[in-house]
């Protein structure tokens, strides 16, 4: 079965997602850390991140896996072709980096192909932008989460003090999701929509466990 998750920065995604794949026994699958390791990849390797050829190249070739530990069903450490890049996919040079990689048709096909062969394997929560409409459209459970951008700005701050990478500076990040959710929603391909059937949620205000157990439920009443 496949629960995804889409949705703008910052809305909670990776949180929700995680708690909903430990409580289903799903895996979860990252897609922005992929468009994430590949942004760095292009930084590492001097690819200019206009060139869709260049970029698609790097996506179809370089090998992206993320490492588990013994038991556990949550990845912890992304590799892309050798590097581990976990902490590094997570800085200010990378959130404005993969704007324009992401937005590079040639790199998504290349992705898109990736998601699809991982979602094959297992039961998945899939967070992302396009999962819902896109790379699983036939997916048990469409959530499109979101919240205002001052709560996410708010939110990704407090992630990056966490993480001790990324800014803190709360007017900086806030800039920064403004400007995402505008590049994101009006690139020509795949731009972030919800799908139609998709569940929308606004977790503005509200606990994250409840909308935990929203999805959780979602996805109870679909496997009956
Ligand atoms: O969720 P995130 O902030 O880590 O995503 C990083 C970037 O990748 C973000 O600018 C949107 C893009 N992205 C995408 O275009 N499609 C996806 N399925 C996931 C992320």
């Amino acid at each position: 079965m496949i629960v995804a998750i889409d949705g703008p920065s910052g809305a909670g995604k990776s949180t929700v997602a995680k708690a909903v794949a430990r409580t289903l026994g799903f895996s979860c699958l990252d897609t922005g850390a992929m468009y994430r390791a590949i942004a760095w990849l292009a930084l590492n390797e001097g690819v200019s991140l206009d060139d869709n050829e260049a970029l698609g190249e790097l996506a179809k070739t370089a090998e992206i896996s993320f490492v588990h530990e013994a038991g556990d069903p949550l990845p912890r450490r992304v590799i892309i072709a050798g590097n581990d890049v976990t902490e590094a996919i997570r800085t200010s040079e990378i959130d404005r980096a993969v704007s324009p990689v992401s937005a590079a048709p040639a790199v998504r096909e290349a992705l898109v192909a990736q998601q699809q062969r991982i979602g094959r394997l297992g039961n998945y929560v899939v967070e992302g932008r396009d999962i819902g409409t896109v790379v699983f459209p036939e997916a048990s459970v469409k959530v499109f989460l979101t919240a205002s951008p001052e709560e996410r700005a708010h939110r990704r701050v407090r992630q990056n003090v966490d993480r001790g990478v990324g800014s803190i500076d709360y007017d900086e990040v806030l800039a920064d999701i403004i400007r995402r959710d505008e590049y994101d929603s009006n690139r020509a391909t795949s731009p972030l929509k919800p799908a139609p059937d998709a569940h929308l949620l606004d977790s503005t205000g509200l606990y994250i466990e409840q909308i935990i157990s929203e999805i959780c439920e979602l996805a109870n009443q679909a496997s009956e």
